[in-house]
């Protein structure tokens, strides 16, 4: 089977997932996928190959798109946004742009565009499925394309896996999950070494953890994302960022720590959604956990989620790790699960 892949983005992300395509695609051609990556999009322009790109090729330049004009032959100005991805005819979009949470641009116009084209869809994008999961869900289901947000929804962790596939047949009650990587490192070094906030902030961004301007981690938006994506796409929410209260951890303090251990609890940042006669409802906060709950063992930039099925029961994953290599295998991942059952 062949399948031809537009990926909008060449970033850190979008770079890395043509690496990690590139390093496993004769492994999936004997498995008869055969995956070709035939458009790169940008933001002022991308490649286009019929045949498919050649993949070592491009491995070897450097992020953003402009690295991408020295493939003279394959550069066209056109072949950007909604009109690069209708040009492309390819039958998978890979979203892998900058995400804006409040509007879901530019990803939400790029998965309308997908879905009128008749594309499946897999992101590392999470704004346009925070910003309108239901009728974006609905539209895809009028088209017969899916949609995967396993790189939306942290990625290496198989949080939405675990919740689509194996509680599949259950009614998940609740879940609860420590899913940002950089809070979490915080957390643990203030706990373990006693560090300030600030000095265990600064030493996430010395150590290439936390972004230099790591507002959307520390005050609890990611973590929204994720769990917004997650409620709506496991427990039928239909919730946005408007819907839930979100609090970050700019806000714990060292004495919070210390309180927290004298009582035998440790402080982490949970996102949570629990099933209720009013609805699913949803928050985003730091929360003192007993020694004894299952995430308060999470350390580092370590991520973990926890479900409560109805008849199954508690369900927890953790692990998965939080960086380029892990996100973008994670999004090869969702491609070989979507086209493999429809072998
Ligand atoms: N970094 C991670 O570990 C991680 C993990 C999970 C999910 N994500 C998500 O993955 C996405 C990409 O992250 P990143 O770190 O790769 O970002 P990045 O390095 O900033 O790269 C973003 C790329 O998107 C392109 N772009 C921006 N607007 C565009 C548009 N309208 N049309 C086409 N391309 C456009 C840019 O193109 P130009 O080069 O033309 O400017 C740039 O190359 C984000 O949504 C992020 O939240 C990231």
């Amino acid at each position: 089977m062949r399948k031809n892949l537009c990926l909008c983005g060449f970033g850190n992300v979008g770079r890395e997932f043509v690496r990690s395509l590139a390093a496993r695609q004769s492994g999936i051609l004997a498995d008869g996928l055969d995956l070709r990556l035939v458009a790169i999009l940008g933001q002022g322009g991308g490649i286009y190959q019929k045949s498919g790109l050649n993949l070592a090729e491009i491995c070897n330049l450097p992020a953003g798109s402009s690295a991408l004009r020295s493939l003279t032959g394959l550069w066209s100005e056109e072949m950007t946004g909604v009109r690069g991805i209708a040009a492309a005819q390819a039958h998978l979009l890979i979203e892998a742009t900058p995400t804006d949470i409040l509007t879901g641009e530019p990803g939400l116009s790029h998965f309308r565009a997908a879905i009128a084209n008749g594309m499946d869809i897999v992101t590392f994008a999470k704004g346009p499925l925070v910003k309108e999961y239901r009728s974006l869900q609905q539209a895809a289901d009028a088209r017969r394309v899916t949609i995967k947000a396993s790189g939306a929804t942290a990625a290496a962790l198989p949080a939405m896996d675990v919740g689509c596939y194996s509680l599949a047949g259950d009614t998940i009650l609740q879940f609860a999950g420590i899913l940002n990587g950089t809070t979490n490192y915080i957390l643990t070094r203030m706990a373990a070494d006693g560090l300030a906030y600030e000095a265990a902030l600064a030493d996430a961004v010395t150590a290439g953890i936390a972004e230099t301007n790591p507002r959307l981690d520390i005050e609890g938006w990611d973590t929204a994302s994720k769990t917004i994506i997650l409620a709506n796409a496991l427990m039928k929410a239909d919730l946005d960022l408007a819907d839930i209260q979100v609090k970050g951890i700019q806000h714990v303090t060292a004495g919070d720590i210390r309180a927290a251990q004298g009582r035998g609890e440790v402080i982490k940042l949970i996102g949570q959604a629990i099933r209720t006669e009013r609805g699913v409802e949803v928050t985003v906060g730091p929360v003192c956990l007993p020694l004894s709950h299952p995430l308060s063992a999470i350390q580092g930039t370590a991520k973990a989620i926890r479900y409560v099925g109805q008849a199954m029961g508690e369900v927890m994953v953790s692990g998965g790790r939080s960086d380029l290599a892990g996100t973008a295998a994670a999004g090869l991942k969702d491609v070989l699960n979507l086209y493999r059952r429809r072998k």
